[in-house]
């Protein structure tokens, strides 16, 4: 169900799970948040929802606290950052399913809006435990009463069987949100795509990324590329007999990395390793950093980026294909010494984009750093929120908070 199938919402209670998790810096009394992209793509199904009359509960969650109230990970600032983009007031509850949450709900108007508190304040929200989690979801399904509706629009935590995502929609009439549907269908286009495809991956470990790589290759065929930065390039290096310093190891992968690299050379698919790399004496933006070849890392070393010579041909690489999916930085972009490769992928992204490519940005970190670069989100064809998500979604999975709404 859509938006519009849930009938008229005017005056009904609708409980909306958006991905508001955000990154936020600074002291408890002055948090900053330093990169609002979630909370403004969550926007259109608010305003849709107010548009409508409804009266609009939003639950989320923020950081992994461990199902207790934890004052760090709080939504507090999110709630006055959402109310500043909807340009209306938000009135936050500080807690979920307490007293705090009845009173925020029972004093909407229609067309108005209330933010509760992070659902993992709550043991039942990421409980295992069926029984457990659906105590949880009746208590929230209880603060809508009669009418309640439910709109699941959190595309960043599909991927997670948790009580606000996948038990409220099977116990309330429920729809997809406007932002869910955007990012499956641009994901959906990945499985078919435009070539040449260029799959750029990054990231530290590539234990995290096994699934989504097996399934990429499936999909990559000749003549598509597979280009590999961030942390996890060092054990592909190793794999091929390079050595890596003190660079990012993971050594119980080798065997899978070379079984990739033997799948994409049988395929005709061009896997694209960094010639050169900046390496530091240390994990810090003053430890001395250096380009070296990717054959010649100091022992006494560890790499944080790509090197230029390599950022250069990600580039071009990238530029020359119709399709391109980037997760996962190139280095550590955070640190200007290392932030090079980064940049220049997401160059060669922006360039991609303007002759006619499709080119999406695979969420959580990519998507932060494209915005911390400087870059406009114009410059790409879609900027996924969901990170987990959207590579959990190509890998074939079964994404609970899609299943349970029928999506
Ligand atoms: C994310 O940051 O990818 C989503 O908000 C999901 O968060 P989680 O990995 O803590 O479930």
């Amino acid at each position: 169900k859509t938006l519009d199938e849930l009938g008229d919402l005017r005056g009904r209670r609708v409980l909306v799970r958006s991905d508001l998790n955000v990154p936020i810096e600074g002291a408890p009394d002055a948090p900053r948040i330093t990169d609002d992209g979630r909370i403004r793509a969550s926007l259109p199904t608010i305003q849709a929802l107010v548009g409508k009359g409804a009266r609009v509960v939003v639950v989320a969650h923020l950081g992994r606290p461990k199902g207790a109230p934890d004052p760090k990970y709080t939504l507090a600032p999110v709630a006055a950052r959402l109310a500043e983009l909807l340009g209306a007031p938000v009135a936050f509850a500080a807690d979920t399913v307490g007293d705090e949450a009845r009173a925020a709900v029972d004093g909407l108007g229609d067309g108005q809006v209330a933010l509760l508190e992070n659902l993992r304040f709550n043991a039942g929200e990421t409980s295992k435990d069926d029984a457990e989690r659906g105590a949880f979801a009746d208590a929230l399904v209880a603060l809508l009463g009669e009418g309640g509706a439910y709109v699941g629009d959190g595309f960043g935590a599909v991927h997670r069987k948790h009580a606000s995502v996948y038990d409220v929609p099977q116990r309330v009439p429920a729809a997809v949100g406007g932002l869910v549907l955007a990012e499956v269908e641009v994901l959906r286009r990945l499985t078919s795509p435009e070539r040449p495809y260029a799959v750029v991956l990054g990231g530290s470990k590539v234990s995290d990324k096994l699934g989504v790589i097996d399934n990429l290759l499936g999909v990559l065929e000749s003549g598509d590329a597979l280009l590999v930065g961030g942390g996890m390039l060092f054990t592909f290096l190793k794999s091929q007999g390079l050595e890596v310093g003190k660079s990012l190891l993971e050594e119980d992968q080798l065997d899978t990395v070379r079984g990739y690299a033997a799948r994409a050379q049988e395929k005709g698919v061009r896997l694209l390793l960094p010639t050169d790399v900046v390496v530091a004496t240390a994990f810090a933006a003053d430890a001395d950093p250096q380009v070296v070849a990717a054959d010649a890392i100091p022992a006494d070393r560890l790499g944080l980026d790509i090197g230029p010579e390599s950022a250069q041909a990600f580039a071009d690489a990238i530029r020359g294909a119709r399709t391109v999916f980037w997760n996962g930085p190139m280095g550590v972009f955070e640190m200007e010494p290392y932030a090079g490769g980064t940049r220049a992928v997401a160059q060669g992204l922006a360039d991609a984009t303007a002759s006619g490519a499709l080119t999406v940005v695979g969420g959580g970190d990519s998507a932060a750093a494209v915005r911390a670069l400087g870059f406009d989100e114009s410059s790409f064809g879609h900027i996924s929120t969901g990170g987990g998500a959207s590579l959990e979604y190509l890998e074939g999975k079964q994404l609970p908070g899609l299943t349970a709404l029928g999506a």
